[in-house]
């Protein structure tokens, strides 16, 4: 099997509005010419809009999260077919901002990743570990929980990617040791091995948590790293492309 190909995914979360596009728009000419797929996960107001302006681009555009039922009366809720009408081709699932904010467990996760499957979009399923949960030494023990409770086995031949994010590291300006990103991830690609056989071994592993463009290079380096979710630095297309351009 071939290596994953990387994928850089920033993650605008509750930020942004139509003048922002033209930050999308500088992502989309400066990117697409590196070995990354690269995408843009804006909050869901924008999605239909950001698809439309990157039409012509290689940048894909993504959701933040979905619903798991696919329509209803569910006030204030999106569907994950909802957002491949928008034009997104991917969704983040469980980011730690929605497992600690609105009680997301595994097992919710896993139904939102069988919803975005249904409306063939590629699950980015974020799994991370809190700092008091790394200080008392269960890391590894945690996030390969996650992976097998919030990815099901309807996810077998189809295009995902898992997104490693330690809690403590996003929007802090911490990060990891290279040590530390390299163990998780070959935990992680060890069990996603278990899970899914040799497909397990060509799906991309993503880091995340306070990627800027001067550690970019040594993170996107790093054995098993497959790409990164970018947050704060994915606001401002300068910075988002200076993560880019570090593959
Ligand atoms: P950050 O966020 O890059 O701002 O740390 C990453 C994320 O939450 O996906």
């Amino acid at each position: 099997m071939t290596a994953p190909t990387p994928l850089i995914a920033g993650n605008w979360k509750m930020n942004g509005g139509s003048a922002s596009l033209s930050e999308a728009k500088a992502v989309a000419a400066g990117a697409g010419k590196g070995a990354a797929r690269v995408a843009l996960c804006p909050p869901a107001t924008l999605i239909a809009q950001m698809a439309w302006a990157l039409r012509d681009s290689s940048v894909l555009v993504g959701g933040q999260d979905c619903r798991a039922e696919a329509s209803g009366a569910f006030t204030g809720d999106v569907a994950a077919e909802m957002l491949a009408d928008a034009g997104a081709k991917l969704v983040i699932l469980g980011h730690s901002e929605r497992r600690a904010g609105y009680g997301e467990s595994d097992a919710l996760v896993a139904a939102k990743v069988e919803a975005a499957l249904r409306a063939r979009l590629e699950p980015i399923v974020c799994v991370g570990e809190t700092l008091e949960q790394r200080k008392a030494g269960d890391a590894l023990s945690v996030v390969t929980g996650q992976v097998r409770g919030s990815l099901p086995a309807a996810l077998a031949g189809k295009p995902f990617a898992v997104a490693y994010e330690p809690v403590w590291a996003i929007g802090t300006g911490l990060t990891p040791t290279t040590a530390e990103i390299e163990e998780t991830h070959r935990a992680i690609r060890a069990t996603l091995a278990e899970m899914f056989g040799e497909a397990g071994r060509v799906v991309p592993i993503l880091y995340g948590g306070s990627v800027k463009p001067s550690n970019a290079a040594e993170i996107l380096h790093a054995a098993e790293v497959g790409g990164a979710l970018v947050g704060g630095a994915s606001l401002k297309a300068e910075d988002f492309l200076g993560i880019v351009d570090a593959l």
